[in-house]
């Protein structure tokens, strides 16, 4: 379904850890496909979701990220063995961690994106962006210095 910002208050930030090997390619093939998805979504790339720290993302959460995502390879696909296994064990319990916060874990998504999938990267980045918008701006952790 195709986003319309001008229907909502606020243009979500949404911070993307991409996999270099699958999701940053599949959000490439995205762009090279010309398929839309929301503006608010910052890429950033990493050799392998497994080299994300949960203390990345809650930073991210703290600088003023609305939701964010982790994607990577699907499992089995990883190119560094078992990276996004471990990844998936390590931020199932970040999301524990976000309710005991008080935060809506909601606002954080771990999905697996192939690099032929750019329609799929764009369906979840317009997914995820949907849900954000239905929580509102994310005021929990968000740093007030
Ligand atoms: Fe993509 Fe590990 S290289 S998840």
């Amino acid at each position: 379904m195709p986003v319309n910002p001008r229907q909502h208050s606020f243009e979500p930030l949404i911070v993307a850890f991409c996999c270099n090997w699958c999701s940053y390619a599949g959000g490439d093939l995205a762009g090279a496909d010309r398929l839309s998805y929301p503006a608010g979504v910052r890429i950033i790339r990493v050799p392998c979701c497994s080299r994300v720290s949960p203390n990345l993302i809650l930073r991210a959460f703290q600088r003023g990220a609305d939701g964010v995502v982790v994607a990577g390879c699907h499992p089995g696909d990883c190119h560094y063995d078992g990276g996004n296994y471990l990844a998936r064990r390590r931020l199932t319990l970040l999301h524990r961690f976000l309710e005991f916060l008080g935060m809506e874990a909601s606002r954080f998504t771990v999905c697996w994106i192939s690099a032929s999938e750019g329609e799929r990267f764009a369906a979840v980045m317009t997914e995820i962006t949907q849900k954000i918008w239905s929580l509102g701006p994310n005021r929990k952790l968000r740093d007030t210095r």
